[in-house]
């Protein structure tokens, strides 16, 4: 998914206006930008190019879903539900609020089980929300409607698949508000960077405020600005946008470049009875970031996974043996082990975790590898990775 594999001529131009004029900040020095505004123009090609009203850019993704919740009211001893398999970027961002995260099972998708978050629903949820994890999606229509029967915010973090579309409509565009990553490794870079996206101008605001001190960006002295309610610094810089800002013109390009590299391996591992592909649900137009199938049984996906290693296929990810994405390997979570002394609601918030039952989701992740397509390679590279993928499998299995 990286987008960072092609970078180039545009990328230069766009830091170039930049540091020509030497405005790095994305607010105010009106006079010295020569015209530049670059995280302004990045705001309004995502909003154009995501079909959403409002998209806000911030430091990172991590921040962006804080930025989310925080601008939706949702704070100390608030449940925010969250599937088990996704980054700890997830819990990390509810757990900065002092709310709650509430971990449930996933399903063949890969992301959130509507049954599991019906079930997990208590008199302190707020807000359910789904990961799109590896470039697909969570059944949005499914968790819209629970969202709507019990008052609910839903919020996408769409930081895996951008570019994807559910129903014709891009991730991240359809719940309440939606969250990206711009980071290193997405599919669209801007060295680091978020996007809190939402149709909603009072979550607009609040964003827009909430990531600068609380300032109300009203006319061009920043100095005699108010600030109508605490914030903090989550701003992206005008370097940084920059970047971005000639990636996202180049989004269509990358995904169209994925889906040709992921389908080829697609088609040569659907050849192979024992491959079980993830399901999309209906309606949905994978980003085509990473191609991920289930095998039989753990011991198959652990030997497939070491076969496609020794053969030289790298970024093909066993989440259950992983580190970062999946709740098995989370103890620093599990323990609660924080520099400084959290709030009482999490600590007691959290305590389910001690006694909680993930077999579902275990049984999902133990059978699941995931390879990341890249845009780099050429026909004979994926046609040889095709051949060698499949014979891994099949020696496996
Ligand atoms: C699903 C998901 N959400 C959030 C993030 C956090 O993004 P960032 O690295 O920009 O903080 C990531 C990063 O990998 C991610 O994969």
């Amino acid at each position: 998914m990286p987008g960072f594999e092609l970078f180039g001529d545009k990328e230069r131009k766009e830091v170039n206006d930049v540091l020509e004029n030497g405005v790095l900040m994305r607010y105010g020095f009106d006079a010295m930008r020569n015209g530049h505004w670059k995280a302004k123009e990045l705001e309004q090609a995502l909003q154009d190019k995501l079909q959403v009203q409002h998209a806000q850019l911030v430091s990172s993704g991590t921040a962006a879903v804080s930025i989310a919740m925080a601008a939706a009211g949702i704070g100390a001893g608030d449940e925010v539900i969250m599937p088990t398999f996704t980054f700890v970027a997830s819990f990390e961002a509810i757990m900065m609020l002092g709310a709650v995260p509430v971990l449930v099972d996933i399903d063949d998708t890969l992301t959130l089980n509507p049954e599991a978050v019906k079930k997990a629903i208590t008199p302190n949820t707020k807000a359910v929300m789904p990961v799109h994890m590896c470039g697909s999606m969570a059944n949005l229509d499914a968790l819209k409607n629970i969202c709507e029967n019990n008052n609910l915010i839903l919020i996408e973090d769409s930081s895996q698949a951008t570019g994807a579309t559910y129903k014709g409509k891009p991730l991240g565009s359809i719940g309440d508000l939606g969250c990206l990553s711009l980071d290193f490794v997405k599919i669209i870079t801007a060295g680091e960077g978020g996007v809190v996206l939402t149709n909603n101008p009072k979550y607009a605001l609040h964003a827009d405020h909430f990531s600068d001190h609380g300032h109300d960006h009203k006319g061009n002295d920043r100095g005699a600005e108010t600030h109508p309610f605490l914030g903090y610094n989550f701003r992206i810089s005008e370097l940084h946008a920059a970047v971005g800002l000639a990636q996202i013109n180049r989004l269509d390009e990358f995904v169209a470049i994925q889906k040709k590299n992921y389908t080829i391996l697609r088609d040569a591992l659907a050849q192979i009875p024992e491959v079980v592909f993830r399901t999309v649900p209906e309606g949905g137009e994978e980003s085509y970031s990473f191609l991920s199938f289930f095998l039989a049984d753990l011991e198959t996906t652990r030997k497939a996974s070491a076969a496609l290693k020794e053969n030289g296929i790298d970024a093909c990810f066993h989440y259950y043996d992983n580190q970062w994405h999946y709740i098995r390997k989370w103890q620093h979570l599990k323990d609660l082990k924080t520099l400084y002394p959290i709030p009482a609601e999490v600590k007691k918030g959290l305590k389910y975790l001690e006694t909680a039952d993930y077999s579902k989701s275990d049984d999902f992740i133990a059978r699941n590898i995931s390879c990341l397509i890249k845009l780099s390679w050429t026909e004979e590279e994926i046609k040889l990775r095709a051949e060698k993928m499949v014979a891994a499998i099949r020696a496996s299995i």
